[in-house]
């Protein structure tokens, strides 16, 4: 059975369920939320150390003004009122991706981060005005600069997700097959799942369902 530490998943198709359902694109956001919430559960029953959560790409900038300022508004709140049941849970929060939202809620992730920094029942790293290309450049920028060999190890030390193993899963809701410029370099030997359902209607069942299957896999990472 394969070991399993760290999922990463692309929550896609919010938009379309909110539409589809309440006549509103930020009403399905609102929804996501909720199973954000019931997949965290899921992730501690089953064990994994680390879920990896894409809530706002550099590409999302490219959305509604009053869009982005809700889907903001509903993270804030979230933190606001979450954020100490997710300590005493012994949560650990990490940010990645550029921190340069209004004041208040930069300051609200940074409190978040080091309030949970010690926790060690789960990391949830949140891809917030993350974007997989420039954190690439960025750390070949580093290496420069520092005149570092150019290797895995040494590119490693300066991309967001240092100190956090790959990805061994990656799920994709919403019915889309691509990536969108999401963990393109730690994804190198990641087993990937995309599912039909919408983000709001994945439960549960369907998060376990991608675990057994996962689990039964052969990983034999270019061997035979
Ligand atoms: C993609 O669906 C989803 C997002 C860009 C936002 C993800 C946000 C949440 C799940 C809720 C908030 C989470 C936190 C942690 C506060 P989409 O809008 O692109 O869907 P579409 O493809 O149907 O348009």
């Amino acid at each position: 059975m394969n070991p399993l530490n760290h999922v990463a998943i692309i929550m896609d198709g919010n938009g379309r369920w909110g539409v589809r359902n309440k006549n509103s694109r930020n009403a399905g956001h609102k929804a996501g939320l909720n199973t954000v919430e019931k997949i965290i559960k899921e992730t501690i029953k089953n064990k994994i150390k680390f879920l990896t959560l894409y809530a706002f790409s550099t590409e999302n900038w490219k959305r509604p003004k009053k869009e982005i300022k809700f889907l903001f508004n509903l993270l804030e709140s979230f933190l606001e009122d979450k954020i100490d049941d997710l300590n005493k849970q012994k949560i650990k929060l990490k940010i990645i991706g550029k921190k340069n939202f209004s004041l208040k809620l930069n300051n609200l992730l940074k409190i978040s981060e080091k309030k949970t920094s010690k926790n060690k029942r789960l990391q949830i790293n949140l891809a917030l005005n993350y974007g997989s290309k420039s954190e690439i450049i960025n750390a070949f920028k580093q290496l420069e600069q520092n005149k570092e060999t150019i290797n895995e190890k040494n590119l490693n030390k300066y991309l967001q997700t240092k100190n956090i193993p790959d990805p061994d899963l990656l799920i994709r809701t919403g019915n889309t097959k691509r990536l969108s410029n999401f963990l393109l370099w730690q994804l190198a030997y990641s087993e990937i799942f995309f599912e039909k359902k919408l983000w709001p209607d994945f439960n549960e069942k369907d998060y376990n369902k991608i675990i057994r299957k996962y689990r039964s896999i052969k990983r034999n990472f270019g061997s035979i």
